[in-house]
């Protein structure tokens, strides 16, 4: 106890895949596609990295959850060919430690799960002191308005003739905080085979938020985006997401 560990993947990492299909990874292999070499934080199950490996790019992946690294191997053992491109390491955005810089980093999905500018500091500089002169930083926010919402059924999905549902409910708490609660059921010929309660917290900030912390951190803003389809960002959109580039001749910290 004491430490914050996000928990919220432990139990239902063999679930993330199938709901959590958000359409990005093309978004992604854009910016890797120039790079031989990138880091991913917070990488998951691979639904990113796997692919753009398949592609050729060099994925180093930093993810501090164990039951998403279990995931991520079991996939990768079915694709062998990939094996060799593909770096998986127990480490937090925060603290990681390589001997090597890189010309981007990526995270998808798991900025939101910085807590406070504590955390968001920490981790920048740490991004920033792995990349190479003018890397870049690729990440997307959720800036959108956050409200307690009573759990409720919101996906329901067929797959080999199971049924999996998933219900979310959601909890403001102090400091922009927000904790989500989130109920798996699967069903197999209308049976209940597994249930799964799992609480996740994210926080929420605000894009003037976002743009002060990278300054501070010694980034420079090159791109908003409001979409994975390279819309520009608007005001009033839900999702921002960032292009940055380490600022020329910034010492590390
Ligand atoms: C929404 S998932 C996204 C996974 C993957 N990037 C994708 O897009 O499918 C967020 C991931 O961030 C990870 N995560 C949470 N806190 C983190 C931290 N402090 N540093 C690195 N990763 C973290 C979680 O364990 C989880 O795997």
């Amino acid at each position: 106890m004491g430490m914050r560990v996000n928990k919220g993947y432990e139990k239902a990492a063999h679930l993330y895949d199938l709901f959590d299909t958000k359409d990005n990874v093309a978004f992604f292999y854009q910016f890797a596609k120039e790079f031989k070499k990138i880091l991913d934080i917070g990488a998951g199950t691979g639904r990113i990295a796997i692919p753009l490996a398949e592609k050729g790019v060099e994925v180093v992946c930093i993810e501090p959850s164990q039951a998403m690294r279990k995931q991520f191997y079991t996939k990768l053992e079915k694709s062998p060919s990939i094996a060799d491109k593909i770096t998986i390491l127990n480490a937090d955005a925060k603290s990681f430690k390589l001997d090597e810089t890189f010309p981007a980093a990526f995270l998808s999905g798991s900025f939101d799960h910085l807590l406070d500018d504590t955390e968001r500091i920490k981790s920048l500089r740490n991004i920033h002191q792995h990349l190479n002169s003018k890397g870049k930083i690729i990440f997307d926010v959720f800036i959108g308005l956050m409200k307690n919402a009573p759990l409720a059924l919101v996906d329901k999905i067929m797959k080999n003739k199971i049924e999996y549902h998933r219900y979310i409910g959601t909890k403001i708490l102090p400091h922009n905080q927000i904790s989500v609660l989130l109920v798996y059921k699967t069903y197999k010929a209308g049976l209940l085979v597994e249930s799964i309660k799992q609480e996740s917290l994210a926080a929420v900030i605000t894009r003037n938020k976002v743009i002060q912390l990278l300054d501070e951190t010694k980034f420079e803003l090159v791109n908003e985006y409001g979409d994975y389809t390279f819309s520009s960002f608007n005001e009033g959109d839900s999702l921002l997401i960032i292009k940055a580039m380490k600022k020329e001749n910034s010492q590390d910290y």
